[in-house]
């Protein structure tokens, strides 16, 4: 499976362009593509990180890593997934770094989403939702959840995220309809973002494989 992320890692390196300020996910798939974009760096003007994780790498190779407020609008970002469906609507955060991710996300053009084909699913919601909550919501936000959905709202004890709060995990659910369920989801108190990537999908997703797939 490491095969299929590192060819989707390095596929991605295609829509990098000289001077750029790229946007990083998290992950382990786009550990290849920071890899590769450490091959390169003197093409590139820096990156704006979606994790501490990344963040190490990415200095670690010699990128400079700049703040997000200070770059502005991205013309790329470049994140794995946990679950991709046909529309390019994705679940994200297995790796608790959703709400960066989205934010990233939306502050870019284009967002070339990498995984292994293993993500791909005709309806989202095999692998659990997470949802960053500020820790004093958490129950809260679980009751409204199971409530919402029907779907078991699961505390990932001992998480922690790179912005102090708590992730639950949702599972057993069948999201039909993505859009709906992320903006519900949204206006709970408490909530602080929804691992799933709807309103804002990817635009390019890439396949790993020999040769890598781009949809
Ligand atoms: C991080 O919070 C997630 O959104 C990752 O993008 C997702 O978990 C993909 O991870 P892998 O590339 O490690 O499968």
């Amino acid at each position: 499976m490491s095969e299929a992320k590192r060819l989707a890692g390095e596929k991605a390196i295609d829509y990098v362009e000289d001077g750029m300020v790229v946007g990083v996910g998290t992950g382990s798939t786009v550990a290849y593509f920071i890899d590769a974009l450490g091959r390169i760096r003197d093409r590139i003007a820096g990156a704006v990180s979606s994790s501490e994780q990344s963040t190490a790498r990415l200095k670690a190779l010699g990128i400079e890593v700049l703040d997000a407020n200070a770059a502005g609008p991205l013309k790329l970002y470049v994140d794995g997934a946990d679950e991709c469906d046909p529309h390019k609507r994705l679940i994200k955060g297995g790796g608790a770094a959703l709400t960066r991710e989205k934010i990233i996300a939306e502050a870019s053009e284009t967002f070339v989403c990498i995984i292994d084909p293993a993500k791909r699913v005709p309806v989202l919601g095999r692998f659990p939702l997470p949802v960053e909550v500020i820790p004093m919501a958490r129950s809260l936000v679980a009751r409204r959840i199971l409530a919402l959905t029907g779907g078991q709202p699961v505390w990932r004890d001992g998480v922690v995220t790179d912005n102090g709060n708590w992730i639950l995990d949702v599972h057993n659910l069948a999201i039909t309809d993505p859009v709906a369920m992320e903006t519900a989801l949204n206006q709970i108190p408490g909530v602080v973002s929804v691992g799933l990537f709807a309103r804002r999908p990817a635009d390019i997703v890439i396949v790993g494989g020999e040769p890598p797939q781009v949809l």
